[in-house]
């Protein structure tokens, strides 16, 4: 393999496109120019919706590379593991119904093998297996074409998988566009299966995704139908933090090149904070720690500094999500012991590491600097604030010879200081005390329901961008497969599943149109244990084990199989990829919208969630 840097990687890349004919474009910004299906562009993609359309020509031709920034922070809960990222940059080359599989393929072929090194015997691909029946209505073939391209450049049928739509359809999330099969390419580690069923797409770490070339050639309409679009483009996509660290051999994106300045600011703040007040933290808690400063300072330095402009940390949308991922850095800084004012430092290390590569880094960074320092600021006072009145409750629980923070106190803390629930919840733990987390989430769901009934929800509308409303519909769909069995019994079987940002949809056996009252009670069902404010735990099990514990959805899945369970009280067990809330609350309301018929023997409900 070619051990690349990030810089030498994107110019190999759009070097060797262009010598394909390929004119090289410049990515567009991270905030959305004209699209309000999305907060933050989420793929090279977005910005050349209108082009892939082909409602107009594209200046540039119709053979384009670029290298795009994108930010998803759909997971940032996740970040602080080896490979979560909510902010990346994404290689890509485009068709603009110009070429197609066999260009496409091919040239992915010849640049992983000529151009990064990667032998042939170390790729799988998957491609799309088809669904539906000929003849019949929404019928797509499985992409066999795509299949024997691959077996013609000499991979061998074996490591040709085929799979459904979770895995190898390409679409945005939750809107109507452009989209289409996708043939996936992976670089097998060598690492021993984890298990018979392991294959591309599998957790475990054998198989890691490397490239994505998706053949758009459907539209996605609002009704959720797939209509061809009368045109055949490509579309795909390479992160470059993970190819370099493939390539580099780094056990994961944190330790590569990309990163060390930023790890290694981060550790120089450390050095200088030491002894003021650092929190004794294990390794393992540290190294987490010191990803999510690294990750979030980074995504938020490449918002602030924009050419485009106008994210501010704020409560709503995309000003939001900037809030919370600066907010979260300094909440992981603090426990690092790095010493306050340290948000506008990792700014100028992120812009020193890139704007030769984007200059806005550097062009926009005092302004970046100025933001980063008044919500640094803004936060710490209300850490601080937050930290005496906890003490002062500490003080007095103690005099009084209690140890549990009642609920209610805590959600004062939260409701009316700011302080994190989290930091409740760390600092007894340090003090020795106890806090009543049923209490708080009772306190904070009245408060909720408060909120809704005086304001309806919308001061909040739009905190979330797509992918936590597809998260939030999952969980809903999970809780509305429960309510069905309890209202209509054990046959009323999930049958199929699909969640857009405006609504989910759930097909179900059942031989009958519902009642208006089982509707009613289905979602009352569902509403009440929303309000219940239920934990949804995540855990990695096997088919046997899930099976004793009762759980659902156990079809699909092979004996010995590892998977991941998903729990949510009494009420619901699924086995499932998710992901999920990590509470009921999260979902606010939920109400049926439709319940009409499938097919024979199946009915459909199409549900929506409340804003939050
Ligand atoms: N748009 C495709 C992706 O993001 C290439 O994976």
């Amino acid at each position: 393999m070619n051990r690349l840097t990030a810089d030498e990687l994107r110019e190999t890349y759009l070097k060797f496109f262009e010598s394909k004919g390929h004119k090289i474009i410049s990515g567009a910004s991270v905030i959305p120019e004209n699209d309000p299906t999305v907060l933050f562009t989420t793929a090279g993609m977005h910005p050349l919706v209108p082009y892939l359309m082909g409602e107009m020509p594209h200046p540039g031709g119709t053979r384009l590379t670029d290298v795009q920034k994108c930010v998803r922070t759909g997971d940032i809960d996740a970040v602080g593991d080896s490979a979560h990222l909510t902010f990346f940059e994404m290689l890509g080359n485009w068709s603009l119904n110009d070429y197609f599989k066999k260009e496409a393929i091919s040239w992915s072929f010849e640049f992983l093998t000529s151009k990064l090194g990667f032998s042939p015997d170390q790729l799988s691909v998957t491609v799309f297996a088809g669904e539906g029946k000929e003849g019949e209505d929404g019928y797509i073939p499985a992409d066999e074409e795509a299949a024997s391209i691959w077996r013609g450049l000499g991979i061998p049928d074996e490591r040709i998988y085929r799979l459904p739509r979770e895995d190898n359809w390409w679409g945005p999330a939750g809107t109507t566009g452009p989209c289409g099969p996708d043939t996936e390419m992976f670089i097998d580690t060598g690492k021993p299966k984890c298990c018979d069923a392991c294959r591309p797409g599998c957790h475990c770490g054998k198989f890691i995704e490397i490239w994505n070339d998706v053949f758009m050639q459907y539209m996605k309409t609002a009704d959720g139908k797939f209509v061809p679009l009368g045109r055949h483009n490509v579309d795909t996509g390479m992160g470059v933090e993970r190819t370099v660290c493939m390539l580099s051999g780094a056990p994961t994106v944190y330790d590569t090149e990309i990163f060390a300045p930023i790890m290694a600011a981060i550790d120089a703040l450390r050095e200088q904070g030491a002894g003021n007040g650092e929190q004794a933290m294990d390794e393992e808690s540290v190294l987490r720690a010191r990803r999510i400063v690294a990750d979030h300072m980074r995504t938020a330095t490449f918002i602030l500094c924009d050419p485009k402009g106008g994210v501010k940390p704020g409560n709503v949308g995309a000003n939001y999500v900037l809030r919370r991922l600066i907010r979260r850095a300094v909440r992981y800084g603090r426990q690092l012991g790095i010493p306050p004012g340290f948000t506008p430092k990792l700014a100028e290390t992120i812009s020193n590491k890139y704007a030769h590569v984007y200059p806005e880094l550097a062009a926009n960074l005092s302004q970046c600097k100025a933001d980063l320092e008044a919500e640094e600021n803004r936060f710490n006072q209300t850490l601080d604030k937050g930290e005496a009145m906890f003490n002062k409750v500490a003080e007095q629980l103690k005099l009084h010879g209690q140890t549990q923070i009642s609920g209610k106190t805590a959600f004062k803390l939260y409701d009316t200081f700011g302080f994190p629930f989290e930091m409740t919840l760390e600092m007894a733990d340090k003090a020795g005390l106890t806090v009543d987390k049923e209490g708080f989430d009772e306190a904070n769901r009245k408060h909720q329901e408060l909120s809704r009934t005086t304001s309806a929800g919308s001061f909040k509308a739009g905190l979330q961008d797509n992918s936590e409303v597809v998260t939030r519909m999952h969980t809903a769909t999970h809780l509305l497969h429960a309510a069905l069995h309890k209202v209509l019994g054990p046959s009323a079987n999930q049958k199929g599943s699909n969640i857009t940002a405006e609504r989910l949809r759930f097909d179900f056996t059942w031989p009958e149109k519902m009642t208006d009252e089982q509707i009613r009670e289905v979602e009352a069902l569902v509403n009440k244990w929303i309000a219940d404010g239920i934990d949804v735990v995540k855990k990695t099990t096997t088919v046997e084990e899930a099976k004793k514990e009762g759980a659902m959805a156990l079809f699909g899945s092979k004996y010995g199989e590892e998977v991941t369970l998903y729990t949510i009280g009494d009420v619901s067990k699924e086995i499932c990829c998710g992901p999920h809330v990590s509470n009921t609350r999260e979902l606010g309301g939920f109400k049926i919208q439709k319940e009409q018929s499938s097919s024979a023997g199946v009915r459909r409900i199409k549900a929506v969630i409340s804003n939050m």
